[in-house]
């Protein structure tokens, strides 16, 4: 049976397995996907070892996504654009590096009927998770977008690889324009804090997005209901939006994400 891992360290959380599973299930597709934790120093040797032995792909967590560049024989524009690898692939004796965080995002937006051409997006944060989502949302061809971030030498950093005039860059204080769509891509969240942006920037029309999801809203989702932004969207439809993009570079068949992200709710309430 062809065998898949998704390496990391912690990996005892990873809803990985059960979502590849379920994929696999509603695909009729023959496979085994397992959760491997590897050493903190032993990444590039395990994935080599793995793919030796008939491996056929792999899905990259933290903290490898950057290693895992470095790795590949081959790497999509969508990996080298965000400089991480979340999706490996065996191909030919060859290691194949793509990256399906972006996709898994703007599926996700699309699955909520969000309108994403001619619109204005606030992506907030400049790290790992900003990044990797940039070109799939440039892709969607909004009017503007706008990544602001507490640090503004890295948001300026990071607008800088994007040869697109659509895209700027702005410290927290300084955004100042209307947007229907806002994104936290900060890690604020993980650790109970908001990004601190004006409460302005919150209208009825206002959707707000956050990359990370919980049995709770996050704060970020929190604070936007409060002020009466009109959709509130958490990242865990994003997590199997990801998964899905990943299966289907592998199996070339897209699996079915609602029934999936339903179980994976209804699991995370009752935690
Ligand atoms: P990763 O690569 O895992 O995303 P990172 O590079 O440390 O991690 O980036 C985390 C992002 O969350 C950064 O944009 C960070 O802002 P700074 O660059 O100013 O540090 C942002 N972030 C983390 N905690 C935050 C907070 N409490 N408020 C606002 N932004 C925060």
């Amino acid at each position: 049976m062809d065998q898949y891992r998704v390496f990391g360290n912690p990996i005892k959380q990873s809803r990985s397995p059960y979502i590849h599973q379920a994929f696999a299930q509603s695909t009729d597709q023959q496979l085994s996907y397992q959760s491997e934790l590897v050493e903190i120093n032993a990444f590039s040797a395990k994935v080599h070892q793995f793919f030796r032995s008939g491996g056929k792909g792999a899905n990259i967590t933290v903290p490898f996504k950057e290693q895992a560049l470095l790795l590949c024989d081959q790497l999509s524009d969508r990996a080298r654009l965000a400089g991480a690898v979340n999706t490996l692939s065996f191909i030919n004796g060859k290691i194949l590096g793509d990256n399906t965080d972006g996709l898994g995002l703007v599926q996700d937006l699309l699955r909520h009927q969000i309108t994403l051409k001619n619109s204005r997006i606030l992506l907030l944060g400049a790290g790992g998770a900003a990044k990797g989502v940039i070109l799939p949302l440039l892709e969607q061809q909004p009017t503007l977008m706008v990544i602001a971030n507490r640090t503004i030498s890295k948001a300026k950093n990071l607008c800088s690889h994007f040869n697109d005039k659509k895209l700027t860059f702005s410290g927290y204080e300084e955004i100042n324009c209307d947007f229907d769509l806002i994104i936290n891509a900060t890690s604020a969240s993980l650790s109970g804090n908001l990004p601190l942006i004006s409460k302005e920037l919150i209208k009825t029309k206002t959707v707000c997005y956050d990359m990370v999801y919980g049995k709770e809203l996050t704060p970020f989702l929190n604070w936007a209901k409060d002020l009466g932004a009109k959709q509130l969207i958490d990242g865990l439809g994003m997590l199997v939006g990801q998964a899905a993009e990943s299966f289907a570079l592998w199996r070339a068949v897209k699996p079915e994400v609602e029934s999936v992200i339903d179980n994976l709710r209804d699991a995370l309430v009752k935690e």
